[in-house]
C-alpha cells in the first residue's frame, strides 16, 4: 500500500492544500448485527470488521490523515460473553501478526490507549512488542482504544495531576487544559478533527469525551464491516464541507 506523507501544517483541518482531517476516530459499531443479517455467529461479523478497519487505514493513510484512532474494546466490554471476549481477543492477535510487518513498512506507529495490561498476558505482550517494534515510525499513527473509556482516562488524569501537586511538584494553580491535555492517553496524538461512529447509533459511548470537544461528529447508518476507502473517502469529503467555528463566528 502506499502512503501519502503526512501534513506538515499545523493547522487543525487542513492539510495539503485541502481540507483533511489530521486526526480521524472511530467507534466500530455493527458487527453483530452484520453476522446476523447473514445467519452468521457474532465472531464473523468481528472478523469482518477487522478487515474493514485494514482497509480504512490504507484509505486515511493515502489521503493524508496523520492519525486514526479505532475503538476495539471498550472498558464496559467485559460485560460481554466470555467467549466473544476471547474472540476479540484472538482477532487482535490475528491482526497484530498479519499487519505488523506492514505497518512497520509503511512507517506506521502503533499506540495503544485505555489499559491492555489488563489482557490475558500473551496478549498483552504481543500488543506492547508491536508498539516498541514501531515506535519510532513517525508517517502515521493508528491509535488502537483497548479497555479504554473516557471516564476513567479523566480519572487517571486528574490522579496524576493530583499526585504532582501533593508531591510538590506543580502548584494546584497551574492545572489548566494544557495539563489536562498532557496527562491523558491522547497526549502526543494531533487534535481530534473527525469521529465518526457506524450502525446508525449516535452516542459517543465514553469514547474521547474531552478530545471531541470540537471534533466534527458524523454518524452513518453503515454496518461496520460494510465501511470501506470510498466510506471514509466521502467521510473525509462531507468534513471539508463543513465550517468550523470554535465558538467563533
Ligand atoms: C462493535 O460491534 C464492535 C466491537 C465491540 C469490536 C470492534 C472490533 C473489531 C472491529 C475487530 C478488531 C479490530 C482491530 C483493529 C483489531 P457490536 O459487536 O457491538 O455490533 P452490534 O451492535 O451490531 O451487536
Amino acid at each position: 500500500m502506499s502512503l501519502t506523507p503526512a501534513s506538515a501544517d499545523p493547522t487543525p483541518g487542513i492539510a495539503g492544500g485541502s481540507s483533511v482531517p489530521r486526526h480521524v476516530a472511530i467507534i466500530m459499531d455493527g458487527n453483530g448485527r452484520w453476522a446476523k443479517a447473514r445467519g452468521l455467529p457474532r465472531a464473523a461479523g468481528h472478523r469482518q470488521g477487522a478487515e474493514a478497519a485494514r482497509k480504512v487505514l490504507r484509505a486515511a493513510g493515502e489521503a493524508g490523515v496523520e492519525c486514526l484512532t479505532l475503538y476495539a474494546f471498550s472498558s464496559e466490554n467485559w460485560r460481554r460473553p466470555e467467549e466473544e471476549i476471547n474472540d476479540l481477543m484472538g482477532l487482535l492477535r490475528l491482526y497484530i501478526a498479519k499487519e505488523l510487518g506492514t505497518l512497520h513498512k509503511e512507517g506506521i506507529r502503533l499506540k495503544i490507549i485505555g489499559d491492555h495490561t489488563a489482557f490475558e498476558p500473551g496478549t498483552a505482550r504481543k500488543v506492547d512488542e508491536a508498539v516498541a517494534r514501531t515506535a519510532t515510525n513517525s508517517r502515521m499513527t493508528l491509535a488502537i482504544a483497548l479497555n479504554y473509556g473516557s471516564r476513567n482516562e479523566l480519572v487517571n488524569a486528574a490522579r496524576s495531576l493530583a499526585q504532582r501537586v501533593a508531591g510538590g511538584e506543580m502548584e494546584a494553580q497551574a492545572i489548566d487544559e494544557a495539563a489536562i491535555e498532557a496527562a491523558l492517553d491522547t497526549a502526543d496524538l494531533p487534535p481530534l478533527d473527525l469521529l465518526i461512529r457506524t450502525s446508525g447509533e449516535r452516542r459517543l459511548s465514553n469514547f474521547l469525551l474531552w478530545q471531541a470537544a470540537y471534533a466534527e461528529l458524523l454518524f452513518v447508518d453503515t454496518l461496520w464491516p460494510d465501511f470501506d476507502g470510498d466510506a471514509l473517502r466521502l467521510a473525509i469529503a462531507d468534513f471539508g464541507n463543513r465550517e468550523r467555528r470554535y465558538g467563533g463566528l
